[in-house]
């Protein structure tokens, strides 16, 4: 690890016992009928993942302040969204996988009706947990929170994102750069944009300041999703704890495939400086923020 890292990884790890310990509270215990329905939630969600997101949720609100039950609620609930655009994107009927964070995808380990349900039972409780009195006081800020969840996640984020992909592996003529760059943005950036704004506005904060954080998430998003990309194709499965080397093959729309590893490491690095003259407007509180910019290009998995 370098020195732009040093603290990073501690404090990544800290922050994900606390996601852990959250969203066992926050999710349903396995019992009953059910049962099965709940363990599968909570497979997908406990005990795996960089938590990049929730992460950026924890970080963004300690800029303002914010409590840290406040903060913890809406980091698990970005991860609650981001667990089930993860178990629906491994499904036979999209990118078709087996492994995930190092163990089976949720429909191998279960069915495909339970990870189907498992996901939309986890896109719910998401919305469950913002609208809750405990996360703010100010229900206008609760409100805001869900309104900008349902965004990024939804039509004009996410779940847009994803049918691009889908729809991209089938069309005639590759995407070009610009397209490929919307993709990217609506299937990876609205979810990591709305993390690194949420603090702001759990915070009450300034515009400028909000608009700042929203910025560094989607440069940060987009370098990130590029990352990911050179990753499938550099990396072997057991670093990744996925599948790798199968993008080209299922002639997915990414910058790896268009510009090739070095020109899209070049761009990635690129998103990666734009995204840390965001956060000028802050002090040495957002050092954590700034290295968390260099390590989404230099992580391993
Ligand atoms: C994987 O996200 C899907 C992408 C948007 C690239 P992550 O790489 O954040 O997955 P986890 O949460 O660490 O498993
Ligand atoms: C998925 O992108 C992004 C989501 C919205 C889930 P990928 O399909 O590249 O993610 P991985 O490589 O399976 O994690
Ligand atoms: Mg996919
Ligand atoms: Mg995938
Ligand atoms: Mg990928």
């Amino acid at each position: 690890m370098d020195q732009h890292t040093i603290g990073l990884a501690d404090a990544m790890a800290d922050a994900a016992r606390a996601m852990d310990e959250g969203l066992d509270q926050l999710l349903p215990r396995p019992e009953g009928g059910e049962a099965r329905l709940f363990e599968a939630m909570r497979y997908s969600t406990i005990g795996g993942g960089k938590r990049l997101r929730g992460f950026l949720v924890l970080e963004g609100s300690r800029q303002f302040n914010v409590s840290h039950e406040s903060a913890l609620r809406v980091a698990c609930a970005i991860e609650m969204v981001h667990a089930y655009s993860l178990i629906h994107d491994d499904l036979p009927a999209m990118d078709d996988d087996d492994l995930r964070r190092g163990k089976p995808t949720s429909h191998k380990a279960f069915d495909e009706a339970t990870a189907i349900l498992a996901g939309d039972a986890l896109q719910t409780q998401a919305f469950h947990v913002l609208a809750g009195e405990e996360t703010h006081p100010d229900p206008a800020v609760r409100i805001e929170l869900v309104r900008l969840l349902a965004r990024a996640a939804g039509a004009r984020g996410m779940v847009a994102g994803q049918a691009l992909d889908m729809a991209a592996e089938q069309a005639a003529q590759p995407l070009d750069e610009s397209q490929i760059g919307r993709l990217q943005l609506l299937k990876t950036g609205k979810l990591i944009e709305f993390s690194a704004e949420a603090g702001a506005v759990l915070g009450k904060a300034p515009g400028s300041l909000r608009m700042a954080l929203g910025a560094y998430g989607r440069e940060l998003g987009a370098a990130f999703q590029i990352a990911d990309d050179l990753l499938d194709a550099t990396a072997t499965a057991e670093q990744a704890g996925k599948a790798t080397g199968k993008d080209a093959g299922a002639g997915k729309a990414t910058l790896v495939s268009l510009l090739g590893l070095e020109r899209a490491r070049i761009q990635a690095e690129r998103l990666v400086e734009q995204a840390r003259r965001h956060l000028d407007l802050f002090d040495e509180r957002a050092d954590l923020l700034r290295k968390l910019a260099t390590y989404v290009i230099e992580r391993r998995n």
